[in-house]
């Protein structure tokens, strides 16, 4: 082994700004964070090729003096922290002293700063590893911190990038986080010359979360207040009807900071047991105070993630006020306690004899139920009665589906039967053929959308009456994103401002029908944001997937026998006729003896 060296600062800086600056968006963050603890009530954020060539934060704070502003690019200069005490009682959001010697380590910087007494601007000057350069300039009361060029000097890193729009979603995110803590500072943001926000100081945090995230937002939450002996928990959730499949909007802060914390989520999901169906999440905004001394921030290099010292009692309080809050507004004691009026359904045991010697029983049948909601589902035969259609039992065994037609007599007419829409029953010499018409369309649409990603095929449009659904700028960034894939699927949209999406036409098998529309938007978004970042071919076949599936389930209900025909007729000429692309069964024989077993 060699022997040992301190490492020289310019190298131990990179190292540092591995951890503190993973991308353009952890710049925004640090030099947002470095403004606001400047005590500076306006901050705008500047930013070039999705802050490749440029992040620009300007503020009107306390400003620096000419040796400060040299000083706070080195390593552990910081103004905020003085005595070992005093980091267990943070307020601020910075004080590792760290963020701007990592920055300058993997960029150029230029400073310009001055303080409310001094006359002139300093203006400094610094590139990685490079003596700082100063000039005296003029400049308003305030810092202005441009970074270029970030990672020219690292360019592992810069190829990590993802692509601009990936990227500029991240800055809109840091700077939300940011924004939303301080309703009273206004903040700007702008992108290649383009305003993307512009917030004025805001009388409350609902007036900053409505100019962040829209009007519509705000009708959808519920104030959350409560106090502990040890936390005080206050800021907004959201009505359990406005809880969505697209993952929301969720933010946690403490004292102001913003985190993550999957634990946390837990408790305020438990709130909401049995008031949301599965999969949905609601959106929520909570504002957790706490003694600085029970929390240590000071775990994640962007302190993205914070320790509680007792995590299962902040757990329990916190689910507990947000069932309270949402018991006061009465969504959960009305699912509690609103079955004693609900009429009381006919028992089986009952009322058996009533329908006995009646024509056969109507399978009842629940149009909401949705098969595909569940990829965990068992087979029909297994089902318990209720959502299903009461067939008799088909099964489950291997089926020789090349050997299905070589007996089937020429028909004039359409030999089969339609079943609410879902089932088309067919005649075979061994029994009777069972399609499950959704798994079918999900097959037939799957293999079209493999193919027309593959190929640069788009599958045939319908135009719609243009719909225009409002969205928020992270959602309209990533439909743009995906724009080109879209187009593909057939999907026919047009992003308009910052928050609007139009819906100019849908894939042919879609339904028309505008109500839905806003719901398959929805859908696109959650799908979207869950497999848009994986690798392209794994990506190209979860897209199929996932997009056949959303296909079959919002498909045009099956009416004539023709169509039903036709779609016979399209699955068996696809090579995997059998299986839906994520392996359920498509078609199933109920046999002759299957048939007499029931008799
Ligand atoms: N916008 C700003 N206005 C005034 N002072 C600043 C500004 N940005 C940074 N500073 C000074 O530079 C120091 C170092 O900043 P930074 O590297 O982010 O570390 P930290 O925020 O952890 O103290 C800060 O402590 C502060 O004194
Ligand atoms: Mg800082």
């Amino acid at each position: 082994m060699k022997s040992l060296k301190v490492l020289p600062s310019q190298i131990a800086n990179m190292i540092a700004a591995g951890e503190v600056v993973l991308r353009p968006a952890s710049v925004v963050k640090e030099l947002m964070e470095n403004a606001i603890d400047a005590g500076a009530t306006q901050v705008n954020v500047i930013i070039t090729d999705s802050g490749r060539s440029l992040v620009q934060v300007i503020d009107n704070g306390v400003g620096m003096s000419p040796s400060d502003a040299v000083l706070c690019f080195e390593r552990h200069a910081t103004s905020k922290i003085a005595t070992a005490e005093d980091l267990q009682e943070i307020l601020s959001y910075g004080f590792r002293g760290e963020a701007l010697a990592s920055i300058a380590a993997v960029s150029e910087i230029t400073l310009k700063t001055r303080r409310a007494n001094d006359e002139t601007a300093t203006q400094v000057r610094v590139s990685a590893g490079a003596q700082a350069k100063t000039s005296s300039v003029s400049a308003p009361v305030g810092s202005s911190f441009a970074v270029r060029d970030l990672f020219y000097n690292t360019p592992a890193r810069r190829k990590f990038l993802k692509s601009d729009t990936v990227e500029l979603k991240h800055i809109v995110e840091e700077f939300t986080r940011i924004a939303i803590t301080r309703p009273e500072v206004a903040f700007t943001l702008s992108s290649n010359g383009k305003e993307i926000f512009s917030l004025k100081s805001a009388k409350s945090l609902k007036y900053r979360i409505q100019d962040l995230l829209g009007a519509s937002m705000i009708g959808e939450l519920v104030d959350v207040q409560g106090e502990s002996s040890i936390l005080k928990v206050s800021g907004f959730v959201g009505k359990p009807d406005s809880a969505r499949k697209t993952p929301g909007k969720q933010y946690f802060f403490v004292n102001g900071r913003y985190f993550r914390s999957p634990y946390l989520h837990k408790a305020v999901m438990k709130a909401y047991e049995e008031m949301i169906p599965e999969g949905y999440t609601p959106s929520y905004f909570i504002f957790l105070d706490i003694d600085p001394k029970s929390i240590d921030v000071n775990i994640h290099p962007t302190k993205a993630e914070i320790k509680f010292e007792d995590d299962s009692l902040v757990f329990q309080i916190l689910s507990a006020m947000v069932r309270e809050t949402l018991g006061r507004n009465s969504f959960g004691a009305s699912i509690d306690f609103d079955t004693e009026n609900v009429p009381e359904l006919p028992e089986l045991g009952r009322n058996f004899s009533e329908y006995r010697g009646l024509s056969t029983p109507t399978p009842t049948f629940n149009p909401e139920f949705n098969p595909f909601d569940s990829p965990s589902e068992t087979p029909v035969s297994t089902k318990p009665s209720g959502g299903y259609p009461s067939y008799p039992r088909i099964p489950d065994r291997e089926e020789d589906y090349s050997r299905l037609f070589e007996d089937i007599p020429v028909q004039k007419e359409y030999n089969l039967l339609i079943v609410k829409g879902k089932y088309i029953l067919y005649p075979v010499a061994s029994g009777i053929m069972v399609v499950n018409v959704p798994r079918a369309r999900e097959r037939i649409l799957y293999d079209k959308y493999l193919q027309a990603l593959a190929a640069d095929e788009p599958v045939s449009q319908v135009a719609l009456f243009p719909i225009q659904i409002e969205l928020d700028v992270e959602q309209c960034l990533l439909l743009s994103e995906h724009s080109g894939l879209l187009t593909k699927l057939g999907f026919d949209l047009a992003i308009e401002g910052q928050n609007t999406v139009v819906v100019n036409g849908i894939p042919e098998s879609y339904n028309p029908d505008s109500g839905k529309i806003e719901a398959m938007i929805g859908d696109i978004l959650y799908i979207l944001s869950e497999e848009g970042s994986s690798l392209p071919e794994i990506m190209r076949q979860r897209i199929a997937q996932r997009f056949a599936t959303l296909g079959a389930s919002n498909a045009v209900s099956l009416v004539t026998k023709a169509e039903a025909q036709q779609l016979i007729d399209t699955l068996f000429a696809s090579e995997h006729a059998e299986l839906t692309a994520s392996g359920r069964k498509i078609v199933s024989i109920l046999s002759v003896e299957d048939i007499e077993k029931l008799f």
